[in-house]
């Protein structure tokens, strides 16, 4: 399973880089708020550092929602680096725009995914990856990790090739189950992926042995 980071940080991006097991970058028009980076050509920008950090992919998504647009938005974006992926909302000129980018070589990442049916349109359209959204199902008392469960069992009768990226994880846990799932792809925020580092009998055990080190060279 590949490890994304859900963030626009680029502070965040380096530290997770640096632990060496980041495979890509995550983004929405939240998450480029959040940082503060507004106006088109700062956000551009903004993806063109992101992708100059990482090797691996980044999806950067259109704010587009008329095929016209979205077609416009996504070439210049993809423009920006050949790792950025158009990330396109899962709606009718969404798909078409999916079906044209796929034509084109554009890669893309459908994202707004809640059901099965969604994912089905997605993987048809040719999207390269597909985000189900786990932590906002489970926000209104869903399960987020069936559909990921649903779509990888679906995925594997059918023979699609688009990659089930298991989006709005919110903790270290759901970083487990998205890979018990089935998913190719998890993008989490920064602390649920330093979160996996996390075990008591870790810390006790390493303080034991520095302890004995200690005592037997002293
Ligand atoms: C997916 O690509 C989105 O950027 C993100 O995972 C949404 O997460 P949220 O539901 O925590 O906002």
């Amino acid at each position: 399973m590949k490890f994304f980071i859900d963030t626009a940080s680029i502070e965040q991006i380096k530290e997770a880089r640096d632990l060496g097991i980041l495979d890509g970058v995550t983004t929405n028009p939240s998450l480029m708020a959040k940082e503060g980076i507004t106006g088109t050509d700062n956000i551009i920008d903004h993806y063109r550092k992101i992708a100059d950090i990482v090797d691996g992919d980044v999806s950067a998504e259109v704010i587009s929602t008329d095929f016209d647009g979205i077609v416009e938005e996504g070439e210049r974006l993809a423009d920006i680096a050949p790792n950025i992926v158009v990330k396109v909302p899962m709606i009718k000129e969404g798909v078409k725009a999916i079906s044209y980018f796929t034509e084109q070589g554009i890669r893309t990442n459908c994202t707004l995914v809640f059901s099965a049916g969604q994912a089905i349109l997605a993987a048809k359209a040719g999207a390269t990856y597909l985000s189900p959204f786990v932590g906002r199902i489970d926000d209104i008392s869903w399960e987020g990790m069936d559909l990921i469960r649903q779509i990888a069992e679906i995925y594997a009768i059918q023979g699609y090739d688009t990659e089930i990226l298991a989006a709005s994880i919110r903790s270290s846990k759901h970083i487990v189950d998205a890979a018990m799932a089935g998913a190719d792809v998890v993008t989490c925020p920064l602390d649920a992926i330093t979160g996996l580092l996390k075990h008591p009998l870790t810390d006790i055990g390493l303080e034991k042995f520095l302890a004995d080190y200690k005592k037997g060279n002293s």
